[in-house]
């Protein structure tokens, strides 16, 4: 299949357009890298020896994207590109409902434009707000802590309406739970700029002595240690969830968790990764931080049924991978 990939150049999409092309499929990126450099995407050719079409657009921009669909024959879409920084959500509400929504719109929009019917959506596991775990499919979605989570569970509603106007559509709304890692090449992974928000690229950055100590944020959650839990799935295996789900021709929307299924404490991720690389993680507990729930992770049985997809890759990949990425591109600057 022809693939275009809004957002292929970040974190997520870069791994995917990895597990796409290794499958067989062509690739085409469509990303401002606004959050991300046009190099990634040599490192993808490096990676699987084959050619990755890149557009540097702006996914908001209806002429720009209407422009690349003209250009090419897709059989689906992929839509990645998008604002993902929790905190900043709430300090700039528009910015995210902006770029978020008019994205999904200016896309699904351009697919029924040019004969499109496959579009497939990164959600997010912060839809289910403060539901009981673990998070099921069929769960009624509670709402979501931030701006940014609102943006997942609007975009999945306007996505929902579409089929139902056009039910030849195939919709996939892939949950993501916690992706972490990288690819075991070291040469992609995650890669935020500044001090980072979530606890894996914290943890490997006080490996590299590039910051003191990881704060974690609270230690009297009722969980196993007092410490949040969280679904950390290797985001190789998401990557392959990505190719699962285009492989599934059904009609109408389908929803699914990717995670692992399996519940991680912050000490237990923090040890794991002590363990896996040597290195010593030096930490402090701090007062919780607002908006975070106790414990978050997926019911991942229905992707396993209806995909065929299941997680392959454990906490000790996780952690070497993820330290490996970091080593290659951040310990010496
Ligand atoms: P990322 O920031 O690394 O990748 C997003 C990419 O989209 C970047 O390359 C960025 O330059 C591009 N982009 C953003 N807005 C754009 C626009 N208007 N036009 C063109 N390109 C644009 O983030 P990621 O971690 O790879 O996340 C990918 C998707 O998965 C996002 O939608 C995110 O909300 C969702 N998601 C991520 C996580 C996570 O923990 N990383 C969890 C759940 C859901
Ligand atoms: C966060 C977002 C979520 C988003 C996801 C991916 C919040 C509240 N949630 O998920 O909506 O989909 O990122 O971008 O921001 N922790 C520490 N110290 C740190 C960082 C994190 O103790 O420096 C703890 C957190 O309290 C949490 C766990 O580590 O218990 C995971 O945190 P994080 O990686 O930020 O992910 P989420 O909060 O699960």
């Amino acid at each position: 299949m022809v693939i275009l990939v809004p957002g292929g150049a970040g974190f997520i999409g870069s791994h995917t357009c990895v597990a796409l092309l290794e499958a067989g499929h062509e690739v085409v990126v469509a990303d401002n890298l606004c959050n991300s450099k046009a190099e990634v995407l040599d490192r993808v050719a490096t990676i699987t020896g084959k050619k990755v079409t890149f557009y540097q657009i702006d996914v908001t921009d209806a002429e720009a994207v209407n422009a690349v669909m003209a250009k090419h024959s897709f059989n689906g879409v992929i839509h990645f590109a998008g604002f993902k920084a929790v905190a900043e959500s709430v300090e700039k509400p528009l910015l995210y409902y902006y770029n978020n929504l008019v994205s999904t719109m200016v896309l699904a929009q351009a697919c029924l434009k040019h004969g499109v019917k496959r579009f497939v959506f990164s959600s997010s596991a912060t839809v289910y707000g403060a539901n009981k775990v673990p998070f099921v499919e069929t769960m009624a979605l509670l709402p979501p802590a931030s701006p940014y989570g609102h943006t997942k569970a609007m975009s999945e509603r306007i996505l929902m309406d579409l089929v139902e106007a056009n039910p030849d559509w195939s919709v996939m709304l892939l949950r993501y739970f916690n992706p972490v890692g990288a690819h075991p090449s070291g040469l992609i992974g995650e890669a935020p700029t500044g001090i980072p928000n979530n606890l894996m690229p914290y943890i490997t950055r006080v490996a590299a002595g590039k910051l003191a100590r990881l704060r974690i944020f609270g230690n009297d959650y009722p969980t196993v240690d007092g410490t949040g839990v969280r679904d950390y799935i290797h985001v190789v295996d998401l990557a392959e969830g990505h190719v699962a789900a285009l492989n599934k021709p059904a009609k109408g929307v389908q929803i699914y968790n990717l995670g692992t299924g399996r519940g991680t404490s912050v000490l237990q991720l923090v040890h794991a990764f002590e363990e896996a690389n040597g290195i010593k993680v030096p930490y402090e507990i701090v007062a919780r931080r607002p908006g975070d729930i106790a414990e978050c992770y997926a019911d991942v049985s229905k992707a396993e049924r209806e995909l065929g997809w299941k997680a392959k890759r454990g906490l000790v990949d996780m952690c070497r991978d993820a330290w490996r990425f970091e080593k290659n591109y951040y310990v010496k600057d």
